[in-house]
């Protein structure tokens, strides 16, 4: 049976970590972090997402600042937003919510952020510095996963990895980061040949596609360490049928409530071939957040 490797507990570190940091920038007499948020339009998940980072904030001491933008904002005014918020010095960190409503090129906005201050490590600036293995601003979930398998022991040097999904967000930026702890690195995506095979080869698998359940109990090599950045809402209930087969509790769950979440990795398969593995919820969904209030102090202490 696999360890359970928990996002919270782990999160919950990192948060404390945070909160001492900027105690002693107080102590220092310097004024608390400051993040702004920047919301356009009224997609429900998004609203979640900066209800959960505006608590972060209030538990470690960073003073956040919401703005909300309509849904019909021109993109003259969303470049003039980030431009005053690049000026205040009084704001460290700019996050812009994605994904943007239509009609607002979110490449142009967050190509906009000023370096120092792009938190979410989206900027060109800050991910040619992570190619080129420089300090910088790095994505938020990617380095919230290293450090959640440096907390756990897992020796990176020389092991293989796959990283299941090539997004600028999550499976480029982590395997840049696992390739600078020299491990050999396979990044496969959907076009990729015999994706069941490739992922067999993977002492550590890290799946992030965003296709609930598409990981199997076979695909994973015996002993391996998987990280499921996943988060999918699952409602049919044939799908549910499959994925849930082995997780008797998690499919009764489902049945009384017509949906449930879970990640790219068949959960409770994984728990019976790998040695390590993150549940969703509870892995990586906590640390995102945690990496992102990581990354403000960071940018706060220059
Ligand atoms: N929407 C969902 N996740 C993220 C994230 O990490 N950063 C931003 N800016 N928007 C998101």
């Amino acid at each position: 049976m696999a360890t359970i490797l928990d996002g919270k507990a782990h999160a919950d570190r990192m948060l404390e970590t945070v909160r001492l940091g900027v105690e002693a920038r107080k102590a220092q007499g310097l004024r608390a972090p400051g993040l702004a948020v920047v919301l356009v339009g009224d997609d429900p998940a998004s609203q979640v997402y900066v209800r959960n980072k505006s608590a972060a904030c209030a538990r470690v001491g960073i003073t956040s600042l919401e703005h909300r933008l309509s849904l019909d904002t021109p993109q003259a005014n969303l470049d003039g937003l980030i431009d005053r918020l690049n000026a205040d010095p009084d704001i460290d960190g700019i996050l812009v919510q994605l994904p943007l409503p239509q009609g607002l090129d979110a490449k142009r906005a967050l190509h906009r952020i000023s370096p120092a201050k792009d938190v979410d490590g989206f900027h060109p600036m800050n991910q040619g510095l992570l190619l080129e293995g420089l300090p910088g601003l790095r994505p938020c979930t990617p380095s919230a996963c290293m450090s959640l398998l440096a907390h756990h022991g897992v020796a990176l040097k020389g092991l293989r990895a796959v990283v299941l999904g090539r997004s600028e967000i999550v499976g480029k930026p982590m395997a840049l980061m696992l390739l600078e702890q020299h491990a050999t690195v396979t990044i496969a995506h959907s076009r990729t040949r015999d994706l069941p095979a490739v992922c067999r080869e993977a002492d550590l698998l890290v799946a992030a596609v965003g296709r609930p359940g598409l990981v199997e109990g076979s695909w994973i090599k015996p002993g391996a360490v998987v990280v499921d950045v996943g988060i999918n809402r699952v409602e049919d209930p044939g799908l549910a049928a499959r994925i849930f087969a082995c997780e008797p509790k998690k499919l009764e769950t489902f049945q009384s409530k017509g949906a449930a979440l879970c990640g790219d990795v068949r959960f409770g398969e994984a728990l019976q071939v790998a040695s390590a593995v993150t549940p969703v919820p509870g892995g990586v969904g906590p640390l995102t957040i945690a990496g992102l209030l990581a990354n403000t102090l960071q940018a706060a202490n220059g």
